[in-house]
């Protein structure tokens, strides 16, 4: 995935000082999880003068904590808060909440960077989006769902809606139940009420796409989708749609116009530069913004 450079967000190879604080908030964050002991802490320390170590790595030398017990700390201590793999059923794909230090949850990080920028710049209100791309299996769930995380990582309150219902996805990544959602919410089965928070991530909700209905095209371009999101601007900070391939359904379309703005994918050695430029003249005619593109590279 292709994005601007952006700081790393962890400072391992500061200056001594900035290593000190880090290594004294790890040993802390450890000893109010129960993870360590006052005794093991001695430990630990001991052998950190010893070897010269970091406070985890002196940890994980002496057996006192696991990998997963370190990834967790150090992901608290810098305020992202994540799941240990495995221990959820929430699908592996969501990286920014599994392994929030490898190079695909900062990509993801240094999207949104570039979105808030771009939405601050603009004197963006409504941050409302719609995640879209010309082929079917360029990663328009995969970025969608991971984006959302990283917003609410960052306390903004995020609503995910899955538009994709031909497809849907995002209740199987989030594993949340899938009976009643959007489509029950265009047809009037359903409010605000199939709105599902996605309890492991504070501020995230989920919008799962509901029962596939015979005229996914014909539900989405009712006016009541405007009206919904509308509504959920008052409730909501950022909103992120999945959509179906652009170049094949109108849906994604008229979802994006009824978001104003989004974001383009295409993958890497895969869509066709025709096809990218072809959705983006479309969106822009129905007056939708494109706020970002993205090559998502995998
Ligand atoms: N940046 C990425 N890194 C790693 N894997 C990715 C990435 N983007 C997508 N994938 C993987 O590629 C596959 C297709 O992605 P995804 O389902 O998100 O595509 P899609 O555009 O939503 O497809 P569909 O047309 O079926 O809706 C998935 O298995 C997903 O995990
Ligand atoms: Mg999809």
């Amino acid at each position: 995935m292709q994005t601007t450079p952006h700081e790393n967000v962890l400072p391992i190879e500061g200056s001594g000082r900035v290593l000190a604080r880090y290594d004294r908030r790890i040993g802390s964050i450890l000893a109010e999880e129960g993870k360590l002991t006052a005794e093991d802490v001695e430990r630990v320390m001991e052998l950190q003068q010893a070897n010269g170590l970091r406070f985890g790595e002196g940890a994980l030398r002496l057996g006192l904590i696991t990998e997963d017990d370190l990834r967790c700390a150090v992901a608290k201590q810098y305020d992202l808060p994540h799941l240990v793999p495995g221990s959820e059923s929430i699908s592996s794909e969501l990286v920014v909440a599994y392994e929030p230090f490898h190079p695909r949850a900062e990509e993801m990080r240094a999207l949104r960077t570039q979105l808030l920028m771009r939405w601050s710049k603009a004197g963006v209100r409504h941050r409302v989006l719609a995640i879209a791309s010309p082929g079917p299996g360029e990663g328009r769930s995969y970025v969608a769902a991971n984006l959302a995380v990283a917003f609410s990582q960052l306390g903004e309150r995020t609503l995910l809606i899955d538009a994709d219902l031909r497809a849907p996805r995002q209740h199987g990544i989030f594993n949340v139940p899938d009976r009643i959602g959007l489509t029950a919410v265009l047809s009037g089965r359903a409010d605000r009420g199939a709105v599902v928070p996605a309890r492991e991530f504070g501020r995230l909700s989920l919008l799962p796409a509901g029962v596939p209905p015979p005229n996914p095209q014909e539900l989405i371009s009712r006016p009541a989708l405007g009206a919904f999101v509308q509504e959920m601007c008052h409730e909501f900070d950022i909103i992120l749609f999945d959509t179906p391939p652009a170049k094949f359904y109108a849906d994604a379309l008229n979802v994006a116009f009824r978001a104003g703005g989004a974001v383009l994918l295409a993958r890497k050695d895969h869509t066709r530069l025709a096809d990218t430029t072809g959705v983006i003249r479309e969106l822009s005619d129905t007056g939708v913004r494109v706020v970002g593109t993205v090559l998502n590279a995998f």
